[in-house]
C-alpha cells in the first residue's frame, strides 16, 4: 500500500488521496477477464471489427503476463486498476486500444469486477468453512463418548457430551456457509452494459458477456446496478457473522486451556512462550482470532456508513468500498486457517472434563426429574433437591456416597433406583432431537458427515 508521510509535497498528497490503484490492482484478473469478454462483444455486435477485438485481446493477455510477472509499472498518476491497463494497452497496441472502452464506463466496469471478484472469494471462503466443518467433525467423532460439564451462566449445569459440545460449533459454520451462498446468488448478476448510469446507445449484448463471463442473471436497472454494494454489505456481514462464532469458541478455547480449567491443552504451534515469564504457554493464536474481529465489525460499519444517504447513481464515495472488503477477506480466512489448525492439533484432558462433570450439582436436575416420576410436583422436587446438595457439599460427599437413609430424610419418595442415575444415564435420557444423548449425537454426527461431503464435492466443480 502506498502511504502517506508528512514530508510529501502537497501535490503528492492529493494525488494519493484520490488514487485507488495502490488496491484495486487485486482486481487486475477480473478486469482484464471483462475486459476481453467485452472487447470480444463488441465485435460480435459489429461494434468494433474482429481484428481490433484480436489486438484487443492479444494486448490484454500480455499485460496480464506483466502483472503476474512483476513487470507491470504502476502509475499512480493514472488514479485507478482501469486507467492503467488502458493506458498500457495504448502502448502496445496504439490507437486500437481507445476502441475498448466503447459501450462502457468504469462505473459498470468496477462493478463488474468488484462481483466477479467476489464470487470466487465466496467459493474460497466457503470451501474453508467446509474444511474447518470436517475437522470438527473428525473430533467429534473422536471423542464421542467423553464427558463434559455443561454450563449456563458460566455456572456447572448439567453433563453433556463433548461431542455435543463439538458439533454445536459446526452448526454454527453451516448457517453461515447458508448466508454465503445466498450472498453468492446476489453477487451473481452481470452488471455491464449499465453504461455510466443509463444504459448505452449500442446495440451491445449483454447475455453473451454473461455467459462469457459465468452469470447467471443480468441486471435490470442500470442506475440501481451501477450504485448497487449491498453484496459487498452481505459478504461483510456474514462475514462478521462468522467472526462471532469464531470469537466464541476462541474464548472457550483460552478459558479452556487456563489452569483453572485445564480442559484442553493446545498445541505448541499455536501457543507462544512470554518474553520474561518462563513457564507461560499463552493462547495467542485464539487470541488474536479472538481479536480480529474488531476490525472485521470496522469494515462492515464502515461501509453501511458511506452507503447511508448516498444519492442515485455512482458518487465517488463507493470508491472507499475496498478496502475494508480486502483487509475482511484475508483477515476471515486467515483466521478460519489458523481455527482449523487450533482444534485440530489441541488434546482434551479427558479424565479433567469427567472429573468436573462429577460434581454433585450436575445430576440434580435428573434427580428432581426422578422425583416427579415418582409423582413429587416438580417445585418440592427441586426444593428437595436444593437442600440434598447443599447438605452432600456440606458433608464432603458425592451423591453417589449417601446412603438411602439420608436421601429418604429429605423425600420418603426415594427408593433404591436413586443409584441408577448417573453421568451417562442423564445424558441418554436427553434423547431428543438435538439433544445430547449418545445415540442423537450420533445420529447428528453422520448427518453432518453426508451434508459435508456433499457439499465439498459440489464446489470441487469451482
Ligand atoms: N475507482 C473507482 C471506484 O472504485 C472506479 C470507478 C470510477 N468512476 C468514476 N467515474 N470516476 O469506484
Amino acid at each position: 500500500m502506498y502511504h502517506t508521510n508528512i514530508n510529501n509535497s502537497d501535490n503528492e498528497i492529493f494525488q494519493k488521496f484520490t488514487e485507488s490503484v495502490s488496491y484495486d490492482r487485486n482486481l487486475f484478473k477480473q478486469d482484464i477477464k471483462g475486459s476481453i469478454a467485452h472487447a470480444k462483444m463488441l465485435a460480435k455486435q459489429n461494434i468494433i471489427s474482429t481484428d481490433d477485438a484480436d489486438k484487443i485481446c492479444s494486448g490484454l493477455y500480455q499485460i496480464e503476463k506483466e502483472i503476474i510477472n512483476n513487470k507491470f509499472i504502476w502509475k499512480y498518476e493514472l488514479e485507478d486498476i482501469h486507467m492503467n491497463i488502458e493506458s498500457r494497452l495504448q502502448e502496445l497496441i496504439g490507437d486500437i486500444a481507445g476502441k475498448l472502452h466503447t459501450a462502457r464506463s468504469r462505473n459498470d466496469q468496477i462493478a463488474l469486477d468488484m462481483r466477479l471478484f467476489l464470487k470466487e472469494t465466496i467459493v474460497d471462503t466457503i470451501k474453508l468453512l467446509l474444511e474447518l466443518q470436517s475437522t470438527i467433525i473428525a473430533r467429534a467423532e473422536e471423542n464421542l463418548d467423553v464427558i463434559i460439564p455443561g454450563y449456563t451462566h458460566m455456572q456447572r449445569a448439567q453433563p453433556l457430551l463433548l461431542s455435543h459440545h463439538l458439533m454445536a460449533y459446526f452448526n454454527m459454520f453451516t448457517r453461515d456457509i447458508t448466508r454465503f451462498e445466498n450472498n453468492y446468488s446476489e453477487t451473481d448478476v452481470m452488471p455491464l452494459g449499465s453504461g455510466a448510469l443509463a444504459g448505452v446507445p449500442y446495440s451491445i449484448d449483454r447475455e453473451f458477456i454473461s455467459k462469457e463471463l459465468g452469470f447467471s442473471k443480468i441486471s435490470t436497472n442500470s442506475m440501481d446496478s451501477i450504485s448497487d454494494r449491498d453484496y459487498i454489505l452481505e459478504f461483510l456481514f456474514n462475514s462478521a457473522t462468522a467472526m462471532s462464532h469464531i470469537s466464541r469458541i476462541c474464548e472457550e478455547i483460552i478459558l479452556w486451556s487456563t489452569q483453572e480449567f485445564n480442559f484442553i491443552s493446545l498445541d505448541k504451534r499455536f501457543t507462544t512462550g512470554s518474553s520474561m515469564m518462563p513457564q507461560k504457554r499463552n493462547p495467542d493464536f485464539a487470541e488474536i482470532s479472538r481479536g480480529k474481529i474488531g476490525r472485521v465489525y470496522g469494515s462492515l460499519i464502515g461501509l453501511l456508513t458511506i452507503i447511508k444517504g448516498l444519492p442515485l447513481t455512482y458518487n465517488r464515495d463507493l470508491q472507499e468500498d475496498k478496502e475494508g472488503l480486502f483487509d475482511t477477506i484475508e483477515t476471515l480466512q486467515s483466521t478460519l486457517k489458523v481455527m482449523n489448525g487450533i482444534i485440530e492439533t489441541s488434546t482434551y484432558n479427558k479424565e479433567v472434563m469427567l472429573k468436573a462433570a462429577q460434581d454433585n450439582s450436575m445430576l440434580a436436575t435428573d434427580m428432581a426429574d426422578y422425583l416427579v416420576n415418582k409423582g413429587v410436583p416438580f417445585r418440592k422436587a427441586h426444593e428437595a433437591m436444593y437442600l440434598l446438595v447443599d447438605y452432600a457439599n456440606s458433608s464432603n460427599k458425592t451423591l453417589k456416597e449417601l446412603s438411602l437413609d439420608e436421601y429418604k430424610n429429605f423425600l420418603p419418595e426415594f427408593e433404591e433406583d436413586v443409584f441408577e442415575i448417573d453421568l451417562n444415564h442423564s445424558i441418554n435420557q436427553r434423547n431428543v432431537t438435538g439433544g445430547t444423548s449418545l445415540e442423537q449425537v450420533k445420529n447428528a454426527i453422520k448427518n453432518a458427515k453426508i451434508k459435508t461431503e456433499n457439499k465439498i464435492n459440489e464446489y470441487k466443480k469451482y
